[in-house]
């Protein structure tokens, strides 16, 4: 019996809209969810909503919303495989990785909890006597949250978990071929006592949203916006944010190389590529795009790279395999585009390209050496198994490969040449960098964003996160009882500047 969920606003169900079923990638026959979308309005309303509640929220003590934040981990902990085997059976991830992700929010929540007691201010000396200076992180107001369904728990909660710690309320409008993954984790929030209002969950399509947030920018119940999606779309909401004044989290796609150095373990190279070439069927925003290899080991890594590939199980999520079927049709037809980019001057491996046999949404993984520079399979994501592979000569030739697509997330070099892995990391323009490890895999404490197509420089996680849920406030207090004037009423020390040992 498939479940059928609708939006909630101010702890309230919205009890009508437009149906649309999200389905079991790897049987799309059977319907996970039945969710009915909202429209402009709605969203527009749950903003309202958000707004009329985050005063009050916003006078809780942080130290007391960081406990909410701790009964949010423990029951996201508690709830573990129920999410995870949700995600799996909803997004088709496989569910070793589904409980990654869960594990994930848990991170999230046990870094966040004790933030509740720092969301340190500063105090600072003043230039003059009896008068002292002080700094105060404040709450934005409303973050409104969109959020894609490759990660459908996990990449919202970073959003979510420290936008709430910092008294913010938020209206999340997750992705809708991942709705009920989505439900259940508003219902993990919701069990940890946030007040009404506080979170509010708003199923809708892409037009009404980009509509209903206008409107709410308009009316000013949105103070900041946090998107991850495609650079097309995050484009699209840093224009519309820009026109308010606004400068949202965008955390965007990648087209993340992996320099791999003649002295580096060829194996390890291999297996990371593996994990994050086809890890998640390759729809991780941090997935690799292009091996960037050095030419006198390019035959003996391909040649390893490949075997492994080809060793590789694709197959069911619910099984021990590499990668599950693709996240929901659009993206397999999406997929299918991608792979009309193959051209005659590519080498295919290691075997079948396309759809596997069989109802399931699952693909072949794909190997293509010798992709060009001026390829589009060079330059653009790819969201799906397929990793490109390309030679160069000198380390200065592969940080200019790595960064021609202009992305800018995520990295990774494999090397034993500590001089090589310093001269990567100054020349690439991505936001992370992995040595002798894959492009995909942040851990959650680090600050994880991206430059270029990836983001506008936002960083979600850690305490970096922070500057994007929180305003420094700067306050003067003079207590000398007459008007001292900053920059004029400053006593000075009069050095002698002649003076000569
Ligand atoms: C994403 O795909 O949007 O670093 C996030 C990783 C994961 C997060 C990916 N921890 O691969």
């Amino acid at each position: 019996m498939a479940l059928q969920i609708v939006s909630v606003v101010a702890g309230e169900e919205l009890p009508s809209g437009t149906p649309y079923e999200s389905v079991n990638p790897a049987r799309p026959a059977q319907t996970v969810a039945t969710v009915l979308l909202a429209g402009a309005d709605d969203f527009a309303g749950a903003c309202r909503a958000a707004s009329a509640a985050q005063r009050e929220w916003a006078r809780v003590p942080a130290p007391v919303r960081g406990r909410v934040i701790a009964s949010i981990g423990r029951l996201v902990e508690a709830n573990t495989e129920a999410l995870a085997r949700l995600v799996t059976e909803e997004i088709g991830k496989p569910y070793a990785e589904a409980l990654g992700e869960v594990r994930e929010i848990v991170d999230t929540c046990d870094f966040f909890l004790g933030e509740g007691r720092r969301l340190y201010g500063q105090t600072v000396p003043s230039e003059m006597p009896d008068k002292s200076l002080f700094t105060f992180r404040v709450p934005v107001g409303v973050a409104a949250v969109v959020t894609a369904g490759n990660f459908p728990v996990a990449v919202p909660s970073w959003y979510l978990v420290p936008a709430l710690l910092c008294g913010n309320a938020v209206v999340w409008k997750p992705a809708e071929y991942a709705a009920a993954s989505a439900h259940a984790l508003y219902r993990l929030f919701a069990a940890a006592g946030l007040p009404d209002g506080v979170l509010n969950l708003v199923f809708a399509d892409g037009d009404q949203t980009y509509a209903g947030l206008d409107r709410a920018l308009g009316e000013g119940t949105v103070q900041k916006v946090g998107f991850t999606g495609s650079s097309a779309v995050g484009r699209a909401v840093g224009e519309l944010c820009g026109r308010h004044l606004q400068s949202p989290c965008l955390e965007l796609g990648g087209k993340n190389p992996m320099v791999v150095m003649p002295d580096a373990d060829l194996d390890l190279a291999a297996e990371g590529a593996l994990f994050s070439g086809f890890g998640t069927a390759g729809q991780r925003c941090t997935s690799l795009g292009t091996v960037i290899v050095h030419e006198d080991v390019h035959d003996e890594f391909l040649r390893r790279f490949t075997e492994a590939v080809r060793d590789a199980k694709v197959g069911d999520p619910n099984g021990d395999v590499l990668y599950g079927p693709l996240l929901d049709h659009k993206f397999a037809e999406r997929y299918e585009e991608y792979l009309g980019w193959i051209q005659p001057h590519h080498t295919v491996l290691p075997g079948p390209v396309g759809r596997m046999d069989g109802d399931g949404l699952y693909y072949h993984p794909v190997v293509v050496d010798g992709v060009r520079p001026g390829d589009r399979l060079f330059l653009e994501e790819t969201f799906g198994p397929i990793v490109g592979v390309t030679t160069f000569s000198t380390l200065d030739e592969a940080i200019d490969l790595a960064n021609r697509p202009g992305y800018g997330l995520s990295s990774s070099i494999y090397t034993t040449d500590p001089k090589a892995v310093f001269r990567f990391r100054e020349g690439v323009s991505a936001g992370m960098v992995s040595v002798n490890n894959s492009t995909s895999g942040a851990e959650a404490h680090l600050p994880f964003g991206g430059n270029g197509k990836s983001g506008n420089g936002s960083r979600q996680s850690g305490m970096w996160v922070l500057d994007q849920f929180t305003r420094w406030q700067a306050m003067n207090w003079d207590y000398s009882g007459r008007l001292q004037k900053a920059q004029m009423d400053v006593t000075e020390i009069t050095p002698d500047l002649g003076f000569r040992l």
